[in-house]
C-alpha cells in the first residue's frame, strides 16, 4: 500500500494523462481540417504516447495493491486560430506535467516512497524529453512556417514520426 497522498496524486496523474491524450487529439483535428496531415500524424501518436502514460500509472497502483478511481476527462480547453497556437500550448502543457510529476516526486520522497521515486524516474527523464520536443517544434515552425514550402517540408517530416512503445515497462 503507499502513502495515501501518493496515492491519491498518482490516481489524479492517470486522469491528466488522459487529458494530454485528449488535448493533443484536439490538435491533431485542428491540422488535419488544415491540411496538413503531417502534423496530425505527430499529435497522434503523442495522443498514443500520452494513453501509455496513464497505463504506466494504473498498472504501477494495481501492482501496489491500491484501488483505482477513474475520474471524468475534462474538454480539451484549447482556442486555437494559427498553426502555430497548438504548438506553443504543447509546449506549456508538458511544463505544467513536468510540475505535476515533480509534485508526486516531491510528495514520495517526503514519506521515503522509494518505490514511487524509481517509478517515477523514469517520468522525470521523459518529461525532458516531451519538453525539448514541444520547444523544437515551435522552433522549427519559426523558422520554416511562415513560407509555404517550408511548411510542406515540416509537415512531411513530420509525416514520418512512428510510434513506439514506452521503454518502461511493468510486468
Ligand atoms: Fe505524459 Fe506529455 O507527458
Amino acid at each position: 500500500m503507499l502513502d495515501k497522498n501518493v496515492k491519491d496524486l498518482l490516481n489524479t496523474q492517470i486522469n491528466k494523462e488522459l487529458y494530454s491524450a485528449y488535448l493533443y487529439l484536439e490538435f491533431a483535428n485542428f491540422y488535419e481540417d488544415e491540411g496538413l496531415s503531417g502534423f496530425n500524424n505527430w499529435y497522434t501518436i503523442q495522443a498514443q504516447e500520452e494513453r501509455d502514460h496513464a497505463m504506466l500509472m494504473l498498472k504501477f497502483l494495481q501492482m501496489c495493491g491500491e484501488s483505482i478511481e477513474l475520474l471524468a476527462i475534462d474538454k480539451p480547453e484549447a482556442e486555437l486560430k494559427t498553426l502555430m497556437d497548438p504548438l506553443q500550448k504543447a509546449y506549456e502543457h508538458e511544463q505544467y506535467v513536468t510540475g505535476l510529476i515533480n509534485n508526486i516526486y516531491a510528495a514520495a520522497y517526503d514519506v521515503k516512497d522509494f518505490k514511487t521515486m524509481q517509478f517515477l524516474d523514469w517520468f522525470v527523464k521523459e518529461q525532458v524529453e516531451e519538453e525539448d520536443n514541444a520547444s523544437t517544434l515551435i522552433k522549427k515552425m519559426e523558422l520554416f512556417g511562415t513560407d509555404g514550402k517550408g511548411l510542406y517540408m515540416l509537415d512531411q517530416e513530420l509525416a514520418g514520426r512512428t510510434y513506439s512503445a514506452p521503454s518502461l515497462t511493468l510486468d
